[in-house]
C-alpha cells in the first residue's frame, strides 16, 4: 500500500476478530514500533502481547481489579471480565520511566505513544485493523501491579488489534484551516 495512503485512510475498529496477525507480521510491527522517535534513545517502550489463553489471564486482572470496589454491581464484574475479548490480540503498550538530565517523563510517555501510532499504521498496511483504549484500565496501579509491573512502569493504553468485522468507520472530512495557522 501507498506510504500516504496507508496514513490518511487509517481508521479505529469498532467490532474485531480472527484472523489476527501472525509471529511473523509481529515481528514486523514492533520493529516499526521501536523505529518511533526517542530521545536519547532510552527505549523506555515496551509490549505486552496478549492473546488465546494470555486473554483469560487478562480477564482475571480486570475482574480482580473491578471486584476491588466493595460496592460494584454484578453487570460492571462482567463488563471488566468481558473487556479483553472484545479482540482476538491485545498489545498492552508500557513505559518504562528512565531518570535522565534531559528527558522528563512526559517525553518517555510521548515516545510510547509514537509507538503505538507506528503499530497502528503497520497494522493498517497489513489490513489488520485496531482500537486504542484506556478507560480505568490504563494508568492504574492496582492493574499494573497484577500485571508483574513494577511502581516506575505505567500502562499507556490497550491496542485492541485484529479483522474489523463490522464496517469501516467514514473517514471525517476535516478542513485543514481550521487546525493550521502559519507564523
Ligand atoms: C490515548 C487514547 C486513549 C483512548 N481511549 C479510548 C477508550 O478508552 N475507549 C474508546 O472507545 N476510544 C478511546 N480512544 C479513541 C480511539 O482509539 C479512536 O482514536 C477514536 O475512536 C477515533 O477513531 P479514529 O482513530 O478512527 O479517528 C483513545 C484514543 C487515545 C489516543
Amino acid at each position: 500500500m501507498d506510504a500516504l495512503e496507508n496514513i490518511l485512510n487509517r481508521v479505529s475498529a469498532r467490532a474485531l476478530s480472527d484472523p489476527h496477525p501472525s509471529k511473523e507480521e509481529m515481528d514486523i510491527v514492533y520493529k516499526a514500533a521501536l523505529r518511533a522517535p526517542d530521545h536519547a534513545w532510552l527505549r523506555t517502550s515496551s509490549f505486552i502481547e496478549v492473546k488465546n489463553k494470555g486473554l483469560d489471564k487478562l480477564s482475571k486482572v480486570f475482574e480482580d481489579f473491578a471486584k476491588e470496589d466493595k460496592n460494584v454491581s454484578a453487570d460492571i464484574i462482567e463488563k471488566y471480565k468481558n473487556a479483553p475479548y472484545r479482540a482476538p490480540m491485545i498489545v498492552i503498550l508500557v513505559n518504562s520511566y528512565k531518570e535522565h538530565p534531559k528527558v522528563p517523563a512526559i517525553e518517555q510517555k510521548l515516545s510510547t505513544a509514537t509507538a503505538a501510532q507506528n503499530i497502528m499504521l503497520a497494522l493498517n498496511a497489513m489490513k489488520y485493523s485496531c482500537i486504542w483504549r484506556t478507560g480505568k484500565l490504563a494508568f492504574n496501579k492496582s492493574v499494573q501491579a497484577n500485571l508483574n509491573l513494577e511502581d516506575h512502569q505505567e500502562i499507556l493504553g490497550y491496542l485492541y488489534i485484529g479483522t474489523e468485522s463490522g464496517e469501516k468507520k467514514k473517514i471525517p472530512n476535516l478542513d485543514i484551516d481550521d487546525f493550521v495557522s502559519y507564523l
